[in-house]
């Protein structure tokens, strides 16, 4: 697996050419103002050295605006255009497709945790069928940490605290380096893993060989119950709070008057921050779950709100 530059891995997703023409770019366009900068500083050396007689020292102070101007006009419309190349392509690759298929990922020193929605789990590897995008949804327990593979063009930062969300459609079946890009204490460089990339049939019988208690949404129920979250979130409860029946993916009117898509992000900041987004019409009574539930927890709340997505929801 080499291309004909050493160093340079051929890119095995559906976006890496992309990004391989966008580094490309940058490199050309950054050697030819080197190279235009090293010519002239190489040709006013050698005219103007001191034994050069015939070099015309007169006008020494001559500005000519019109190089001015249009130099700084022509690197500024330059970097501007690679500017908004490089911002469509990040672009781009936080927005998934609707169908791509969700794993969660959360990273902590030092080590990557995956879990799969039907429970299926992980470490340091990473299991994906060939053909459908894959949408990885990623948090981190304590640091920042960035996960990189560096065959699929993916660099992403797991900051602690969010959930950070990038996606790719593996090309061919293989198996890749997964990286942690940020240092994050001792074992940093250790924190290193692989992607291992299945034709459909051998990677759902690599699912069906795991060991599972449940799916992540129904753990997530069992805990969603032993939380007693349902004592306020249920549909008999005599405390007033938002029912979760299908609110996956719905717009939320928020008290400030702003509208907010429910999705992870957003449960996950209803969860641990429950004051900063108050639903329209209800009184800030949650109390915040910070530091009481852990990113494993989050995840499988979160899928099982999820899996409500299609119950019938409250009355708009
Ligand atoms: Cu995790 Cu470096």
């Amino acid at each position: 697996m080499q291309t004909w530059i050493p160093y340079w891995l051929p890119g095995e997703t559906a976006h890496a050419s992309a990004v391989d023409l966008l580094f490309i770019g940058l490199l050309v366009s950054s050697a030819l103002v080197l190279l235009l900068l090293f010519a002239l500083l190489f040709r006013f050396a050698i005219h103007y050295r001191a034994s050069n007689a015939d070099a015309d020292r007169d006008h020494r102070i001559r500005k000519s605006w019109h190089w001015e101007v249009s130099w700084t006009a022509a690197t500024l419309v330059a970097f501007l255009a690679l500017f908004v190349w490089g911002a469509q392509l990040y672009l781009n690759l936080q927005a998934p497709p609707a169908d791509a298929l969700p794993v969660y990922v959360v990273a902590q020193q030092w080590m990557w945790k995956v879990q799969h929605p039907g429970g299926q789990r992980e470490i340091n590897e990473l299991h994906v069928p060939l053909g459908p995008t894959m949408r990885l949804l990623m948090s981190s327990q304590d640091v920042i940490h960035s996960f990189f593979i560096p065959a699929f063009r993916i660099k992403h930062d797991v900051v602690p605290g969010t959930t950070q969300s990038i996606w790719f459609r593996p090309r061919k079946p293989g198996v890749f380096h997964l990286f942690c890009a940020e240092y994050c204490g001792t074992d940093h460089s250790r924190m290193t893993g692989r992607i291992v990339v299945m034709e459909q049939p051998a990677f759902e019988q690599w699912l069906a060989r795991q060991d599972v208690t449940g799916t992540l949404a129904a753990e997530g129920g069992r805990l969603y119950r032993s939380l007693g979250c349902g004592g306020c979130h249920g549909a008999g409860s005599t405390v007033r709070a938002p029912a979760l029946d299908g609110l996956y993916g719905r717009p939320v009117p928020l008290s400030d008057g702003t509208v907010e898509i429910a999705d992870e992000r957003f449960i996950r900041d209803a969860i641990l921050k429950p004051r900063d987004k108050i639903a329209a019409g209800y009184q800030p009574l949650m109390p915040s779950y910070q530091g009481k539930i852990s990113e494993d927890e989050l995840i499988r709340i979160t899928a099982y709100i999820k899996s409500l997505a299609g119950e019938p929801g409250p009355p708009q």
